[in-house]
């Protein structure tokens, strides 16, 4: 099959309600665990892949900026990797334009490697089948793996033992979760963190003594969170998805050296979220990597949850809903 040389996707960021914290594979970038999440339909980035046969390196512009350093590299990794699968060896250039700050803890990752799969898949002639499109995403970054779909997303660790690992480990929707939920984002701060999740999560397995256990948790967790889905049982899933989260940032906290990525405004986030239960508002509170706070409410008391984070020193608060899976633009030649 040959590709159509030019393709444009656009995909979602999604934010785990089960987390994804730790590889067991980082070349395959295999996790320890299965993660859920709900992709949301703000903040998407649209991403062209152009085959050029006269270069002799991909080019990359990020957000109207030539890319560089690690991110240049990551790209170019996964670029590598899409050229080895089509047997191709063109290069290309790559434009990709976010609407979230990248690097705050608000998976820009995730939806940028879900669009960069799609449109170097379409560009590159590889394939339209959805997980495996998901598999390929998930080696530019794991959360990557959920923005190929819309609305609740499981992506399924694999058997640890599994014959062809790689395979194993994909993403599908979760089809029978009878729940319509806001997720509401605070924007605390949007500069780019201090430590990359991709460095905090291999420093947590490789030193935190918590980790074991959290991931012990994590799997009853989504046993959990998928009944709660089924039953359409908000309350159930806004607590489980808080107790994961919040123990996610206990494992890498005592990480050596500890990695913290909540600050005081997050605390008053947080706090405002438990201020919201006590006046009987059903909200619940996730993190993820960085000190942004994201609130899981009903779609009926979202402006009532936004109004009240709106009272947190410095934040910016944006309403999301369940958004739609990646799509492919436009693949004229
Ligand atoms: C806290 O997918 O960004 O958002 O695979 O190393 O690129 P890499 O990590 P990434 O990690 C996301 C971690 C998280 C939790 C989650 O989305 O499940």
């Amino acid at each position: 099959m040959t590709g159509s040389e030019q393709a444009v996707a656009v995909a979602h960021p999604n934010i785990a309600l089960i987390k994804y914290w730790g590889k067991r594979d980082e070349r395959l970038v295999l996790p320890c665990s299965d993660s859920l999440s709900m992709t949301l339909d703000v903040f998407p980035t649209t991403t062209s892949v152009r085959l050029d046969p006269a270069a002799d390196a991909d080019t990359v512009v990020m957000d109207g900026l030539p890319a560089r350093g690690e991110p240049l590299r990551r790209m170019t990794t996964f670029l590598d990797l899409v050229r080895e699968r089509a047997r191709r060896h063109e290069r290309a250039v790559v434009d990709t334009r976010n609407t979230v700050p990248v690097g705050a803890g608000l998976a820009s990752s995730a939806s940028g490697f879900a669009a960069l799969a799609l449109a170097a898949a379409g560009a590159y002639g590889l394939t339209r089948d959805p997980l495996a499109l998901s598999r390929l995403a998930r080696r530019g970054s794991g959360s990557a793996a959920r923005s190929l779909f819309g609305g609740f997303v499981v992506w399924h660790a694999g058997a640890v033992d599994a014959r062809d690992p790689d395979h194993a480990s994909y993403a599908e929707p979760v089809t029978d979760a009878r729940l319509d939920a806001a997720l509401v984002v605070v924007v605390l701060e949007a500069g780019p963190k201090s430590v990359s999740s991709r460095e905090a999560m291999r420093r947590t397995v490789a030193t935190s003594p918590l980790h074991p256990a959290w991931v012990t948790a994590s799997r009853a967790d989504l046993v959990r969170m998928r009944a709660a889905l089924r039953a359409g049982d908000l309350g159930a899933v806004g607590r489980i998805a808080e107790h994961n989260a919040l123990g996610m940032h206990a494992t890498m906290e005592a990480a050596t050296p500890p990695v913290r990525y909540r600050t005081d405004a997050s605390a008053a986030a947080l706090d405002a979220v438990r201020g919201l239960r006590a006046d009987g508002v059903g909200a619940w509170a996730t993190m993820d990597a960085g000190p942004n706070v994201k609130v899981l409410c009903d779609l009926a008391d979202a402006d009532r949850v936004a109004e009240r984070m709106r009272t947190v020193r410095g934040s910016r608060v944006v309403v999301a809903r369940r958004g739609p899976g990646a799509v492919l633009r436009t693949e004229a030649a």
